[in-house]
Order: structure tokens, then C-alpha cells, then sequence
């Protein structure tokens, strides 16, 4: 599976240009792309990072890292994913980087997502859907997910986010309509964001392979 990660890994830098700034995910898949990301470090701008782990990445290949509020709106942000649908919607925050992932994607033009096959599904949620949460509101969030979709949120106990915050993890969904499930979960006071990348998807997916598929 690691070869199938790097390898969609490489094939994602066909989508870097001289002089951008570029929008980093977080996760292994993503470890081999910041790797790639090495040979372009003097042609690119920087790059924007979604989490302490990439940061600490790029940094150590000597790419720079840069403020979203300083940069603007991107034009390349890639990412990996938990779970990908055909209509290229994700399930994310198998890494709990799931809520500065999702900022950075919305500031991008273009999101391509790199994915091994087994990432690949007809439905999402058989990968439980992690949720951030505000500590104190963690029993509400639990309690209300419960009650509206009959998933099982289970904290991820130990995890504490780059954010300060926690995650639930929530099992045993078939997300037959992710736009509406995103949404009324995003409602729930305490809840900072939710795993689903289907408001906003991934506008290519790259399914490494040998050679690598582009959707
Ligand atoms: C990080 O929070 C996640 O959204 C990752 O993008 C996702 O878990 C994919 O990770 P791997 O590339 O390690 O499979």
C-alpha cells in the first residue's frame, strides 16, 4: 500500500507551477508528496501547512512555511483521505488534522486528493467519520450524533488536536447524502468540524497504481 501512496504521491506534483504557494495536507500519503516537494523547494513560493507534522516535514527538507492569513487564497492544495467516493467526496481525520485540512481546502482553487485504492468506496462511513470538538461539549456532541444519525461517536482518547481540541470518532454510518449530513452535524454547538469533505470535494483524485489514475 505504501508504494501505491507514493506513487500517487509523485504523480500529484504534475499539478505544482513555478512560483506557487502550495497547500499541504497531512497523513503519510502526504509524506511522500512534501518528499517530492523537495526538488521544486527553490522554484515555489512556500507552502501552506495543515498540521505541526507536515510543518515539521517541509521545514526539515527546507521549504518555507507560510501564513494562510498572509497568503490569500491558493491555487493548489493536496491533500490525502480516509474514504473517496465517485463523486470525489471524503471522509478526513484519520490524522485529526481534519479541521485546518478543511480551511485550507476551501481557501483552494484546486484540491487533488492522492489516495491508495483501498480508499476507495461506494459509500462512505464504513471509516468511522472523526469529529472535532470543544473538550467541555464532548458528552453533548456524542449525545446529539446518538440521536441524529444512530452512528457510536467514541472519543479518541489521548488525542488532543494541533487546535487544543478533541475528536469523536463515529462508527457504523452509511452516509447516503454527505451534504446533509455535514451540515446538520455543523450545527451542533461544540462540534469545530466534521470529517466530511462533500460541501466542498476534491475537484481531481489521483488513485495510485502503476501508472497512477487520475480521476
Ligand atoms: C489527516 O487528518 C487525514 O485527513 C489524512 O489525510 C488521512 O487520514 C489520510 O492519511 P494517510 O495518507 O496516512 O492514509
Amino acid at each position: 500500500m505504501s508504494d501505491a501512496k507514493k506513487l500517487a504521491a509523485e504523480k500529484a506534483i504534475d499539478y505544482v507551477q513555478d512560483g506557487m504557494i502550495v497547500g499541504v495536507g497531512t497523513g503519510s500519503t502526504v509524506a511522500y508528496f512534501i518528499d517530492a516537494l523537495a526538488a521544486w523547494k527553490d522554484r515555489i513560493a512556500g507552502a501552506v501547512s495543515s498540521s505541526e507534522q507536515s510543518t515539521a516535514r517541509l521545514k526539515a527538507h527546507g521549504i518555507e512555511v507560510l501564513d494562510l492569513n498572509a497568503t490569500g487564497p491558493l491555487a493548489l492544495y493536496v491533500d490525502g483521505a480516509d474514504e473517496c467516493d465517485a463523486h470525489k467526496r471524503l471522509i478526513k481525520g484519520g490524522g485529526a488534522a481534519l479541521t485546518r485540512e478543511k480551511i485550507i481546502a476551501e481557501a483552494s482553487a484546486r484540491f487533488v486528493c492522492i489516495i491508495d485504492p483501498s480508499k476507495q468506496v461506494e459509500v462512505l462511513g464504513r471509516f468511522p467519520l472523526p469529529v472535532e470538538v470543544i473538550p467541555m461539549a464532548r458528552s453533548l456532541v456524542a449525545r446529539e450524533i446518538l440521536r441524529m444519525t444512530g452512528g457510536q461517536p467514541v472519543w479518541r482518547d489521548g488525542v488532543i488536536t494541533d487546535n487544543g481540541n478533541w475528536i469523536l470518532d463515529v462508527h457504523n454510518l452509511a452516509i447516503t447524502d454527505p451534504v446533509a449530513l455535514e451540515r446538520e452535524l455543523n450545527q451542533i454547538p461544540g462540534v469545530v468540524s466534521v470529517g466530511l469533505f462533500a460541501r466542498r470535494p476534491a475537484d481531481v483524485v489521483i488513485v495510485g497504481g502503476q501508472p497512477p489514475r487520475v480521476l
